[in-house]
């Protein structure tokens, strides 16, 4: 039986003839270890045995030759050791908040460094949880980004509080600090009680600057990671900067579920405790309410599926960064690189701040004429996607915050320049040649 090996990275493999995990083989050239085609699919479909199916599930779109995400090869890589997981959880018929949601709630924790780690249903409802528990409500302001995914102004929202959004830094996509310290002395100011930085594409905000304002204005930090599990800031981890931080683990994410699930950490006691009883309709003893929460529970399921990942998780990131540092190189030999923060004629690449270890949940560039390029690497059979076309402030549904057009100049140009490239673990350099040069091509 050949051994299944999905790309000559640090990601962990499963060998079917000996039914366990092993590091990959890098003593092997890589064409043996990939399809003869340079794709992983080529192996994958010798791994029918132990368990799977002789063909991964294709989630991707069938027709792509480099899709966006490929959660299938994930699947084939660990898939029996998920099943094992996922019948444990059968065979217990404790379905809704089990024992393996506590050893996954220690598991994150210890992983995050953090004192406190609560799974729920969403990384929507860990963001109102977070809120919430902080005791952020009516009266309330938060300043946020305007350049997110709609969940993290619409928990502010939900909280009762009223968002302050305020423009991004054009080299990394998050909160600008500056722009912060405007709504804080403008005249919202007084009624901030809380700034909520998102690690967009999973590059930790500059959490230096947002703790000095912490600091001068006795504010809570509440930090949305959803998109960033495992990054760190000055060698810290999301999850364990803020006084609390929202984690999502929807099946796209680089730490992701087999379904919809969250889980919130908190440095403090007090915000844990609260969060720990409005997740479960605010009930401390069983049926006796101490307060209005809301059903934010953890499926067990979910959190078997997450036990089994969170051992990979590490591994799955640093070969993210392997492949955003290849996707470098292959841009800048193709002479497309441009310095930033805009871009003139090619491309702009991400920066990373030298604080940060970004773990790449996304790869996003900045392109002219974003649009047709996206419409070009489509016909080209190469995956992309615009995260996001509109800034919050922009969005239908938040007019009545009062926000009009070109209020956030960096981030409106960011809505009409950003493009996520593919980029998953188990993505191979082939691939990523074969994007590039696409670019390259539509530039040319
Ligand atoms: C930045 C951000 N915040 C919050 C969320 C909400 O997470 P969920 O979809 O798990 O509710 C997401 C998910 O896409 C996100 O990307």
């Amino acid at each position: 039986m050949p051994r299944f090996i999905l790309c000559g990275s640090a990601t962990p493999v499963y060998d079917f003839k000996e039914s366990r995990m092993k590091s990959p083989d890098f003593t092997k050239p890589r064409q043996e270890i990939l399809g003869a085609d340079g794709s992983p699919s080529g192996a994958a479909r010798n791994a029918g045995a132990g368990g799977l199916p002789s063909s991964p599930p294709n989630l991707s779109t069938p027709s792509l030759r480099v899709p966006i995400l490929d959660l299938s090869r994930e699947y084939h890589a660990i898939g029996p050791m998920l099943l094992r997981a996922v019948e444990a959880v059968f065979l217990s018929q404790n379905f809704i908040m089990g024992a393996q949601v506590t050893e996954f709630e220690h598991a994150a924790a210890k992983k995050c460094g953090v004192a406190h780690a609560i799974g729920c249903s969403s990384g929507t409802d860990a963001l109102w949880l977070a809120l919430a528990g902080a005791g952020i409500g009516p009266g309330d302001a938060v300043i946020t980004s305007t350049f997110s995914f709609f969940a993290t102004v619409s928990a502010i929202l939900r909280a009762g509080a009223k968002p302050v959004l305020a423009d991004i830094d054009p080299e990394t996509f998050n909160l600008d600090p500056a722009a912060a310290k405007s709504c804080l002395e403008s005249a919202a100011g007084p009624a901030v009680r809380a700034i909520l930085p998102v690690h967009l594409y999973g590059q930790p905000a500059d959490w230096d600057c947002f703790a000095v304002l912490k600091q001068e204005h006795n504010l809570v930090l509440i930090e949305d990671a959803a998109q960033a599990f495992g990054a760190c800031w000055d060698g810290r981890k999301a999850g364990a900067l803020g006084d609390a931080a929202a984690f999502s683990f929807y099946p796209t994410k680089n730490l992701s579920a087999g379904g919809d699930a969250g889980m919130l950490t908190a440095t403090a006691e007090t915000i844990a405790q609260r969060a720990r009883i409005l997740r479960v309709h605010g009930m401390r003893r069983r049926y006796e309410h101490e307060e209005v929460g809301w059903n934010c529970r953890m499926d067990t399921l979910q959190a078997a599926v997450l036990l089994v990942k969170l051992g990979f998780i590490d591994d799955w990131n640093a070969q993210r960064r392997v492949l955003a540092e290849n996707y470098r190189l292959l841009f800048e030999q193709a002479g497309l690189m441009e310095p930033g923060p805009y871009p003139q004629h090619g491309v702009v690449l991400p920066k990373t701040r030298s604080k940060a270890t970004h773990v790449f949940h996304q790869y996003v560039i900045r392109a002219r004429r974003r649009d047709q390029l996206k419409n070009f690497l489509r016909d080209r059979g190469v995956g992309s996607e615009v995260y996001y076309p509109l800034a919050l402030h922009q969005q239908p549904a938040l007019r009545s915050l009062g926000y009009p057009a070109g209020a956030f100049p960096e981030s409106e140009r960011a809505a009409a320049e950003v493009l996520a490239l593919p980029i998953f673990p188990q993505l191979t350099f082939q691939e990523q040649e074969i994007v590039v040069a696409a670019v390259a091509d539509f530039f040319s």
